[in-house]
C-alpha cells in the first residue's frame, strides 16, 4: 500500500485516547472528598486491551469469517424482532431465515448492513434484520446470512404474566460471567439493561468480545437497553461519541417516534417500557424532554397497566459513589414522570444495589415512582461499598454485592420483584418485594388531579 505511514498521526491518536480515558476515569470514579470508597484498579485485561490499540497486533479471526458473530435480538416494533449479527466477510448478505420447527426456514427477511471506523479500528459487517410478524409466545428457529449455526428465540407473551430480566452495568469480567449464569437459570421472556454494557473504553474489540460474551442468552431473548457513560467513547476532535454502541445495539427508536437511538420505548404484555438517555440532552428545550412528553401522553393505561421507565443515572441513590449526578435529569423530568404516574425507575451507574419505596421531590409518595439502584452486573470497577448515613427516609434496602433483578408482572396490579447476589456462587435471593401498579391504586383518577397532570403533559 503506498499510503503515508499512519505512525504519527496514531500517536497523537493514542495520547488522546488514554488522557481522556484518565479523563473519564477520573470523572466517574473519583471518591467523594473526605470518603474513602476508592474503586479497585481495573483488571489484567485492560493492559491486554490497550496493547491491541496497536496496529501490528492480530485481530483475533473466528472459524469462517462468513459465520456469524456476536447475534443479539431486541424488539423491533409489534411483533416484530431484530436479528443484529457482525460477520468479517464483507459479502455475505443480511438476511434471515426462520420459521416456527427446527431447521426448517418457511420464512426469509432481508435487512440493512453498518459498519464503523474508530481510530485504527475497523469493525465487520454489522447486519441489522427485522423479521415478521411473529407469534407470541413462540420459539422460532433461525440462521444469518444463510449459512452458520441455527439459532432459537422465543417471543415475548401478549398478556401478563411477563418475566423481566435486569442488569446493569455489566461488563465482562468473572463475575459478569457468574450473572449471567443466574440469569440463564430464571424463567424470563426478555432483558433489560440500563447502560454500561462492554466497557470496551474506547478498546474497540472488547464490543466484539462483549457480543460474542452475551450471544447465548442475546440470541435467544430480546435484550433492550440504554446507553451508560462507558457507550460515549467521545474524543474530542476526533470520535464525536457513542458510535459503537449505535452501530451495534440498534435498538427499536424509529418504530417509537424518537429520532435518537439513545432514548426510545416499547410495549410488551401490558408495559410500556421508556429507555431514557442520561448522556443527551434532558432539559425542557431538548428533543429527548419533547419526545418523553409525547410519549407519556399516549400512554393508555387500560391497554398497558404497567409503565416503567429505565436509565442510567439513578435519581435517588444514597451511595457516595455518583453522589448528586442524576441531579439535574431529575429536576427537569421527573415531574413528567409524576404527572404520567410512573410505576418503577430502574437505574445503574452506581456499582450496588439499592431499593426505594415510592418517591417523588425527595419525599416518599405514594403515587410516586419505586426507584431501583442495579448498576452491579460484575464489571472491572468493582463495587461501590460507602453509604450515605443516615439512611434517607426514602431508601428501603441498599446492598454493594453484585447480582441482578428478576420482575415478574403477575397481571394489571401486582408484581413480584427480586434481586438476587451473586457473591456466591449461587444466586440468593436477597430483597424481595410485591409492588402494586398505580394503575390499580387511588393516584389514576378522573378528578381534579388527573386532571393537573394531564395538563402538563399535554401543554405545549
Ligand atoms: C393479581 O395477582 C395477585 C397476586 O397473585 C392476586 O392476589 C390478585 O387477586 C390478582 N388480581 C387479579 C385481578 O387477578
Ligand atoms: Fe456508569
Amino acid at each position: 500500500m503506498a499510503a503515508p505511514s499512519p505512525l504519527p498521526r496514531f500517536l497523537i491518536l493514542l495520547l488522546a485516547v488514554t488522557s481522556s480515558a484518565f479523563a473519564a476515569a477520573a470523572a466517574t470514579g473519583a471518591p467523594v472528598v473526605g470518603e474513602d470508597y476508592v474503586r479497585p484498579p481495573p483488571a489484567r485485561c485492560h493492559r491486554k486491551a490497550l496493547l491491541s490499540l496497536f496496529p501490528w497486533s492480530k485481530k483475533e479471526e473466528s472459524a469462517a469469517s462468513s459465520d456469524p458473530q456476536q447475534v443479539h435480538i431486541s424488539l423491533a416494533g409489534e411483533k416484530h424482532m431484530r436479528i443484529t449479527w457482525v460477520t468479517n466477510d464483507n459479502s455475505v448478505p443480511s438476511v434471515v431465515d426462520y420459521g416456527t420447527k427446527e431447521s426448517t426456514y418457511t420464512m426469509k427477511s432481508q435487512g440493512e448492513s453498518t459498519s464503523y471506523s474508530y481510530l485504527l479500528y475497523s469493525s465487520g459487517k454489522i447486519h441489522h434484520v427485522v423479521i415478521g410478524p411473529l407469534e407470541d409466545n413462540t420459539i422460532y428457529y433461525y440462521r444469518c446470512g444463510g449459512q452458520g449455526p441455527e439459532f432459537q428465540f422465543k417471543t415475548p407473551p401478549s398478556q401478563f404474566p411477563l418475566s423481566l430480566a435486569v442488569v446493569g452495568d455489566l461488563g465482562q469480567t468473572s463475575w459478569t460471567t457468574s450473572t449471567l449464569n443466574h440469569i440463564k437459570q430464571c424463567e424470563h421472556d426478555m432483558l433489560l439493561l440500563p447502560g454500561d454494557l462492554s466497557y470496551a473504553d474506547y478498546m474497540q474489540h472488547l464490543w466484539d468480545s462483549f457480543g460474542t460474551l452475551v450471544e447465548p442468552l442475546a440470541s435467544n431473548r430480546p435484550w433492550m437497553v440504554t446507553e451508560g457513560n462507558h457507550e460515549k467513547e467521545h474524543i474530542p476532535f476526533f470520535e464525536s461519541g457513542f458510535q459503537s454502541y449505535n452501530a451495534r445495539w440498534k435498538m427499536p427508536y424509529e418504530e417509537s417516534g424518537s429520532r435518537s437511538n439513545l432514548y426510545y420505548s416499547f410495549e410488551v404484555a401490558g408495559a410500556h417500557i421508556i429507555m431514557l438517555g442520561s448522556y443527551t440532552d434532558y432539559d425542557d428545550s431538548s428533543d429527548q424532554y419533547a419526545w418523553l412528553k409525547a410519549d407519556l401522553a399516549k400512554v393508555d393505561r387500560k391497554r398497558t397497566p404497567w409503565l416503567i421507565v429505565l436509565l442510567h443515572v439513578p435519581w435517588y441513590n444514597s451511595n457516595w459513589a455518583h453522589q448528586g449526578e442524576g441531579d439535574s435529569m431529575m429536576a427537569s423530568m421527573e415531574p413528567l414522570l409524576y404527572a404520567a404516574h410512573v410505576d418503577m425507575v430502574i437505574a445503574g451507574h452506581v456499582h450496588a444495589y439499592e431499593r426505594a419505596e415510592r418517591v417523588y421531590n425527595s419525599r416518599p409518595d405514594p403515587c410516586g415512582a419505586v426507584h431501583i439502584t442495579i448498576g452491579d452486573g460484575g464489571n472491572r470497577e468493582g463495587l461501590a461499598r460507602r453509604y450515605r448515613n443516615p439512611k434517607p427516609a426514602w431508601s428501603v434496602f441498599r446492598e454493594a454485592s453484585f447480582g441482578h433483578g428478576e420482575l415478574k408482572i403477575v397481571n394489571s396490579t401486582h408484581a413480584h420483584w427480586t434481586w438476587h447476589r451473586n457473591d456466591d456462587e449461587e444466586p440468593v435471593r436477597t430483597d424481595d418485594v410485591w409492588i402494586n401498579s398505580l394503575a390499580g391504586s387511588g393516584c389514576i383518577q378522573e378528578g381534579s388531579r388527573d386532571r393537573e397532570s394531564r395538563k402538563i403533559l399535554m401543554s405545549p
